[in-house]
């Protein structure tokens, strides 16, 4: 019986062989094809989630955008070898931001508007130490705390009574300048009015220790700007600085003291609503290209638990929201949560509005801490149920996942300020930011600075830096940063003609923006542009 010719055979042999062959293919090569397929997949919808990732360039943004991709590759790839600037404290860490490419570009770029920052804190500390420091009829005395703090006051003749913390009598600032020299006296008056320092991890080891120092500068700055003599300045720096900056709205919290006349003679609260009313709208009528305007947040100091005295100043923030709705947006309470007077504590003045059926949104501090299921972080719950238009920090979020629902579901944005996180020791390391999971979960964000003169940062542009090189992949580019200022107006207390009238203003700079950095940074083939 034949079985098999000779060619049939050749032909077995073959099949075999290929077969072999096909098989060790499939071993090496197909399921590592799968695979990264399947990986490829995966990435693409872990990247296609973040903020800005639904975003579409047009082609003058791509161009930016590859300029931006390689500036922050070359500086990401620099941080495994050399300092990555967001891991060190800000205080050491700015001259290394300072040299950034990524930096420049961020400074460059119109950002929005600022959504959370403190009054007193905004203008440059070495500009007050300058400007509002030498003017006339300015008294101190020094305090008895740890650091030695200052205490201010402008009054026409020397004032009668001291605060109970000085341990010196009033002197006049301009005699002890002359006294002592004004570059030694000069330095002295920057180191009390902010938390600069050369060794931040020696002098301020922990939280306590940081916002110790921190609260004293805030007490010299608010004696600072709380006077007739200084206001007016003061408001006018700020807003300066930040269209300096390319931030081109700002909602200020304030704690709406009283302005004080050389006289000893008090002006209501309400007087210094109109007093910011005033100079914004100065401001837009000689900016109105660069300044959209400002909105007020008052801001009660939420310790020592004083319930009568919130109960009032609830009360004035109703009446003020109702006369002056364009300028008023609402009520949040300040001041280091960790040290007390939870939202829990001040239910029955905080539902008063509720109660009597008047409008006052709310724009809660909560979460500011590190602390898990304590009376600090439950703020959380409570200014969701309090329903809190936006949350400041919410630094402690991710522990509360029926929060987190709730922020998502009802747009409720979080306000990170990455800076202010690492100086007061939430957070040393910035790539450990709560803000990296919330871009990468396209969480409702913003990026604000807080207090940027107490740590000496920009108004803007340093918390940017660091949200976008510590909080988003190393390919994420322009659709983050375009998007974070997209939402600082989104998420604003503004009317929808407001919001849109901010857009056109912003759209106008953004297109400026674009091409400068492609004036400074594209390679073109005639001529070689600026090392990135
Ligand atoms: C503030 O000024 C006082 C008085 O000049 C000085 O003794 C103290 O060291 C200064 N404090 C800081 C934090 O620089
Ligand atoms: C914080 O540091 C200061 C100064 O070193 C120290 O006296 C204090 O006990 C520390 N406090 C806490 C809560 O660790
Ligand atoms: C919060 O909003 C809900 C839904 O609109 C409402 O039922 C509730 O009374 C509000 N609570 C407060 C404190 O405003
Ligand atoms: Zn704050």
């Amino acid at each position: 019986m034949e079985i098999l010719n000779q060619q049939s055979w050749g032909t077995l042999l073959l099949a075999c062989v290929i077969g072999l062959l096909i098989y060790s293919m499939e071993v090496d090569g197909e399921p590592v094809a799968t695979y990264l397929g399947q990986r490829n997949q995966f990435l693409k919808s872990e990247i296609g989630e973040g903020v800005g990732a639904k975003l579409v360039l047009n082609e003058k943004e791509k161009r930016v955008d590859d300029i931006l991709l390689a500036a922050k590759r070359k500086e990401v790839a620099q941080g495994f070898s050399e300092t990555f600037p967001p891991t060190v404290n800000f205080l050491t860490g700015k001259p290394l931001v300072e040299k950034s490419a990524v930096f420049d570009i961020i400074k460059r770029m119109p950002k929005g508007g600022i959504l959370h920052i403190h009054e007193i804190s905004i203008a440059d500390p070495w500009w007050v130490v300058q400007t509002i420091t030498y003017l006339p009829h300015l008294y101190y005395c020094v305090s008895d705390d740890y650091f030695s703090s200052l205490r201010f006051k402008f009054a026409g003749t020397v004032p009668q009574e001291k605060p109970v913390a000085c341990k010196t009598e009033w002197a006049l600032v301009s005699e002890s300048r002359a006294a002592l020299g004004s570059s030694y006296f000069d330095q002295l008056l920057y180191h009390n009015l902010t938390m600069v320092t050369d060794q931040p991890d020696e002098v301020y080891p922990n939280t306590t220790m940081s916002w110790l120092r921190f609260q004293q500068a805030l007490l010299s700055l608010t004696d600072l700007y709380f006077s007739v003599t200084s206001f007016d300045l003061f408001v006018k720096q700020s807003l300066l600085q930040m269209i300096q900056d390319n931030v081109q709205y700002v909602e200020i919290r304030t704690v709406l003291f009283p302005l004080q006349e050389l006289d000893g003679t008090i002006h209501p609260p309400e007087y210094t609503l109109q007093q910011y009313i005033r100079i914004a709208e100065e401001f837009k009528q000689q900016y109105p290209n660069d300044f959209a305007g400002l909105k007020i947040i008052s801001s009660s100091i939420r310790h020592p638990v004083n319930r009568p005295l919130i109960k009032a100043q609830v009360q004035l923030a109703m009446d003020l929201r109702k006369k002056y709705p364009n300028y008023f947006a609402g009520y949040d309470l300040v001041a280091q949560e960790d040290g007390g007077g939870p939202l829990v504590d001040y239910l029955n003045e905080l539902l008063y509005p509720l109660e009597v059926g008047s409008d006052l949104p709310f724009f809660f501090h909560a979460g500011e801490t590190n602390w898990q299921g304590t009376f600090v972080d439950d703020n959380l719950i409570d200014a969701v149920l309090l329903n809190t238009t936006r949350i400041g920090h919410g630094y402690a979020i991710n522990k509360h996942p029926a929060v987190l629902e709730v922020v998502r579901s009802r747009g409720i944005a979080i306000e990170l300020n990455p800076i202010s996180n690492q100086v007061l020791h939430l957070v040393h390391d910035l790539r450990n930011h709560i803000g990296a999971s919330l871009i990468a979960e396209d969480y409702p964000v913003v990026v604000s600075s807080d207090d940027p003169a107490a740590w000496g940062s920009l108004p803007l542009s340093h918390d940017y830096y660091m949200a976008f090189m510590a909080m988003s992949r190393e390919t994420t580019g322009l659709t983050l940063l375009k998007q974070l200022a997209l939402n600082t107006f989104k998420y604003s207390a503004m009317t929808a003609s407001e919001k849109e009238a901010a857009n056109d203003l912003w759209q106008a700079k953004w297109n400026i923006f674009l091409d400068e950095t492609l004036a400074k940074y594209e390679l073109t083939e005639t001529m070689p542009k600026e090392e990135l």
